[in-house]
């Protein structure tokens, strides 16, 4: 469904969220295999402190379309093309309806969504046949979730939004890949109170990412020990799916 990409010497991929946890583990995975790097979130120290030899270091607000905006025109100029952009930027803050708070959950939106919408709209034009975008989305985006309320939402919407992009631009040789893993142990995933089925280090997951931009499918979600469990439960009706989900998460 997908471009097939096994030689990563020499490609351009621009890795926005890519200071910490999944995005700064993939980095150093595609550093390894010979790609050309360029490396934004907003903590600038991070990103420096990654030390990817050769990668440009581009800092920037995810949320902020005129930031996204900027940021590629710089990598333009010093690159003259992108040939893969990877959106991972992201916020999690596990919220019920009973705690909700409007103006956290417009914040994880912002970034968890909008960012991603954003980033599109600033690289759809440069995407060429063979290459594309990629967007990390979540299993969380399946179906309702316990504490999810903020969480969920955005990454349903990032799920869906990949869906139509691939419609439109398939037949075009343009890459849409939908990234969604289950658990990874990282800055976000240490708030959850409960212990994580089929926890993956981030190291792992970026193995996993490279594997699924290896084979080409449109979704790449891992671990599939978990992923496949989760996506037969997210096939019952309502009727089933919410006393199943309230019995295997104790909520
Ligand atoms: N960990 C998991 O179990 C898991 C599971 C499924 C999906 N995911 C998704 O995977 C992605 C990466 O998550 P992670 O667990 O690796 O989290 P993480 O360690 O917190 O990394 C998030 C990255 O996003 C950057 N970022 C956050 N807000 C940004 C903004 N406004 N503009 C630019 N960069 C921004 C952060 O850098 P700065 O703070 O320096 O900006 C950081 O580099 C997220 O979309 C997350 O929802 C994670």
């Amino acid at each position: 469904m997908n471009p097939r990409i096994v030689d990563w010497k020499n490609r351009r991929v621009w890795l926005v969220g890519a200071s910490a946890g999944i995005g700064a583990a993939l980095a150093r995975a595609l550093a390894g295999r010979g790609a050309r790097l360029a490396l934004s979130a907003r903590s600038a120290d991070k990103l420096q402190a990654l030390d990817i030899e050769g990668a440009l270091l581009l800092p920037c607000d995810a949320s902020e379309v005129a930031s996204l905006a900027e940021t590629r025109q710089i990598l333009l100029e010093k690159w003259g093309g992108v040939d893969l952009v990877i959106y991972l930027a992201g916020d999690y803050v596990p919220m019920r309806a009973q705690t909700f708070d409007l103006a956290r959950a417009e914040q994880v939106i912002s970034v968890n969504f909008n960012g991603a919408m954003y980033l599109a709209a600033t690289v759809l034009a440069d995407l060429k046949p063979g290459g594309g975008i990629a967007f990390v989305a979540s299993v969380a985006g399946y179906r309702g979730l316990p504490k999810s309320v903020c969480y969920g939402p955005g990454k349903a919407a990032l799920i869906h939004f990949a869906e139509c992009l691939h419609l439109d631009l398939a037949d075009q040789g343009i890459g849409i890949w939908l990234i969604n893993p289950g658990f990874v142990q990282t800055r976000l995933t240490a708030q959850n109170d409960f212990s994580m089925p089929a926890l993956l280090t981030p190291e792992q997951a970026a193995v996993a990412i490279l594997e699924g931009f290896r084979t080409g499918p449109l979704e790449i979600h891992f671990p599939k020990r978990f992923t496949l469990a989760l996506k037969l439960v997210s096939l019952l009706p309502y009727r089933w799916y919410f006393p199943l989900i309230r019995r295997i998460t104790g909520a």
